[in-house]
């Protein structure tokens, strides 16, 4: 079973939320863990907080969706410690609106930030994880990537796409060592509301017909708040996967997120549509 002991893990989106719990979780278990985002600030805190000799976390600034940034951050991380044991995908963020009025550049622009970028980032980590023989690759998909909900199709569609990737990636990369996992947040409570109110806000302020339906998302969401997780609840789901020979193919959690999971799974869709209230 690997250890978590000196392993070298780059943590996407670890200037908050779940990325920046698992920087926690990790360095305390002693990775070495290397953090990226684009808010420097809060990299530069985080990384002090968790090793102030410097010898154990780099924090390196970038934007996912820029090329240069990838591959600053490889490059920073194979210079500081010749190696790259882990590797989570996590960066994104989610758009809201109705298919018919989102503009269509905003929906490229969610899927470079969750879906290609993840791609880009992920290619340029595998030839270093197959020399050296192994290595683990923990994307983060949601809930969303398996039940997509009206006025949200557009996150949800990124996180489905990384449910077919993952399990693409998983069988390719089992013959050089390379283990492969998806964990599926439920809700958590972190930036992520925020940030898809700044993504989304000038879309839904021209919702025309739809405006009516809007109140209606943000109460589900208000609701949801009760059975809502804490981010280390994903980040314990990412130390699992990196401590496991075999990792489990996904990983769902807090509770509620395995419950509705279950349901999508067992009940037809028109059913599971009606009870938790999806009006398909
Ligand atoms: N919270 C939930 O309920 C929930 C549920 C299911 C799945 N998830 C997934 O969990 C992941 C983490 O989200 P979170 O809940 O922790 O939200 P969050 O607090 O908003 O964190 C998102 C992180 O992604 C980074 N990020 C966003 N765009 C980026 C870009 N272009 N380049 C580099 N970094 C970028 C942000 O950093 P900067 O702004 O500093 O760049 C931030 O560190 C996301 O993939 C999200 O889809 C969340």
């Amino acid at each position: 079973m690997p250890q978590l002991a000196g392993q070298v893990v780059i943590i996407t989106g670890a200037s908050s939320g779940i990325g920046e719990a698992t920087a926690r979780r990790l360095a305390r278990a002693g990775a070495r863990v290397v953090l990226s985002a684009r808010r420097q600030d809060r990299l530069d805190a985080l990384a002090r907080e968790l090793d102030p000799a410097g010898a154990a976390v780099l924090a390196v600034a970038g934007d996912v969706t820029s090329e240069a940034d990838r591959r600053r951050l490889v490059d920073a991380t194979l210079a500081k410690f010749g190696r790259i044991d882990g590797l989570v995908n996590n960066a994104g963020y989610g758009t809201r609106g109705p298919v018919e009025i989102v503009p269509v550049d905003a929906i490229r622009r969610n899927f470079e930030t969750n879906v290609f970028s993840l791609v880009a980032l992920t290619q340029l980590v595998l030839p270093t994880m197959r020399a050296q023989g192994g290595g683990c690759v923990v994307n983060i998909g949601s809930v969303a990537g398996r039940i997509a909900r009206p006025l949200s199709s557009v996150y949800d569609s990124t996180k489905h796409a990384l449910e077919a990737l993952t399990d693409g990636l998983r069988g390719e990369l089992r013959p050089f060592g390379v283990r492969v996992t998806l964990i599926r947040p439920g809700y958590i409570v972190t930036e992520f509301v925020q940030a898809a109110d700044a993504a989304s806000d000038g879309i839904l302020a021209n919702a025309g017909p739809y405006e009516p339906f809007l109140a209606g998302f943000r109460v589900g969401y208000q609701k949801l708040r009760r059975v809502a997780g804490v981010p280390d609840d994903i980040a314990c789901c990412v130390e699992r996967a990196l401590v496991s020979d075999n990792p489990a193919p996904r990983y769902n959690a807090p509770f509620h997120a395995k419950i509705f999971l279950l349901l999508k799974w067992l009940l037809p869709d028109r059913l599971f549509a009606h009870i938790v209230r999806l009006r398909k």
